[in-house]
């Protein structure tokens, strides 16, 4: 039987002792899962290590760690696995060249006791605040809500969440900003935003496209999407919520998120690539550059933004000749090709993991469910 060496972080509040690593070598079938060897450990060679866990299937969302650095659920991640992207390192999950598998508490959310966190300190905090049920108007049905099953297809990405709290881990906007709605409670909040039985959509998209911690405080670094053991593609969900907020509903926040979209899809429409020296006014000025140097609250905004500006420009990241010019692609009529066959579309469609492909492949909406495909829009 191989053997695998696990470093685990351990901390007990009532020792008084600060956080220390220990050190454990265990031999399992390399198949087994990274739980499989904490719950011997704590079998076999310490019964006060901590763990949370239920199912060891990856339903109940209870045993979410990092395994080198990585979010994941400990019972979804197999031994041969870990300790072989252990050795390899990269993006997200940190390197031990002898290929020891590294085990600590998930991040953003207080410890409690060695691999177990504080949950409702945070995500269940963030979950509530969401109104996280469903919120209809009138009198309700004599018996059940019928809903036509089409209408739901959009929603069953969000549905398919456990609240393991592995994306709230690895979320690096939650860790500049604990205040952060998050991924999982935004992708809570999809799941009603996209409900044809909620009655109060544009009253859940204006609170949360209002608050300076909500929709648009997400900077797209997909982590929530690579961790998520179930495919629900948090930051996708907010993406949603962003598109029905502004296009649907033409919320004018004031964290400027209607703004900036206008102003990043009308530069690309116009120059191929991003004229970053006209976001920032254009994003002030709800996606126009006239608009954002006349309107007063714009133009208080921007000159707010002045030593930003300065300080770029002092460590050469921005030039003036960059500033003032910007060259359009050679064959920037493909682009506006591309917006002009989007724009031209009925209706806006969403696809989720249940629907994959093209959308015009031939019977691409047939295909057979995928279940575990990260998603695909447009
Ligand atoms: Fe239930 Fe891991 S023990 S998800």
């Amino acid at each position: 039987m191989p053997e695998f060496t696990l470093k685990i972080r351990r901390y007990d509040p009532e020792s008084g002792r600060p956080a220390y690593w220990q050190q454990f070598t265990t031999d399992l079938a390399p198949e087994r899962s990274v739980l499989d060897a904490i719950l011997k450990v704590r079998d076999e060679e310490d019964g006060s290590l901590a763990i949370r866990c239920s199912c060891r299937a990856a339903i109940c969302g209870s045993c979410g760690v990092r395994v080198n650095g990585r979010s994941a659920l400990a019972c979804n991640t197999k031994l041969s696995t870990a300790s072989e992207r252990a050795r390899a390192g990269g993006l997200n999950t940190d390197a031990t060249p002898d290929g020891t598998i590294v085990v600590e508490p998930m991040g953003n959310m207080p410890v409690l006791k060695d691999l177990v966190v504080d949950m409702d300190a945070v995500h269940w905090k963030k979950v509530q605040r969401v109104v996280p049920w469903l919120l209809p108007e009138g009198d309700p049905p004599e018996r059940e809500y019928v809903v036509d099953p089409d209408t739901m297809m959009d929603v069953t990405q969000s549905m398919a969440c456990i609240h393991c709290g592995v994306c709230v881990s690895a979320c690096l906007s939650m860790e500049v900003d604990p205040e952060f709605i998050g991924p999982a409670a935004l992708a809570k909040a999809y799941r009603f935003v996209g409900d044809p039985r909620d009655a109060f959509h544009e009253d859940r998209l204006r609170d949360l496209a209002e608050d300076p911690h909500g929709l648009y405080d997400c900077t797209h670094c997909f982590a929530c999407v690579e961790v998520c053991p179930k495919g629900v593609a948090p930051m996708n969900q907010i993406m949603r919520l962003r598109r029905r907020a502004t296009q649907d509903y033409e919320v004018k926040d004031a964290n400027n998120g209607y703004g900036h979209e206008k102003a990043f899809t009308g530069l690309i429409e116009k120059y191929g690539t991003l004229f970053e020296a006209q976001l920032l006014p254009r994003s002030f000025g709800e996606g126009s550059l006239v608009k954002g140097q006349t309107k007063p609250a714009a133009v208080k905004q921007l000159v707010d933004s002045l030593p930003t500006a300065f300080r770029g420009l002092a460590r050469g990241k921005v030039t003036p000749r960059k500033a003032l010019t910007h060259p359009k692609l050679p064959d920037q009529d493909q682009v506006r090709r591309i917006f002009r066959e989007i724009e031209d579309q009925d209706e806006r469609v969403e696809l989720n993991m249940y629907i994959v492909g093209e959308s015009d492949e031939a019977g691409a909406a047939d295909r057979e469910p995928a279940m575990g495909d990260s998603g695909a829009e447009r």
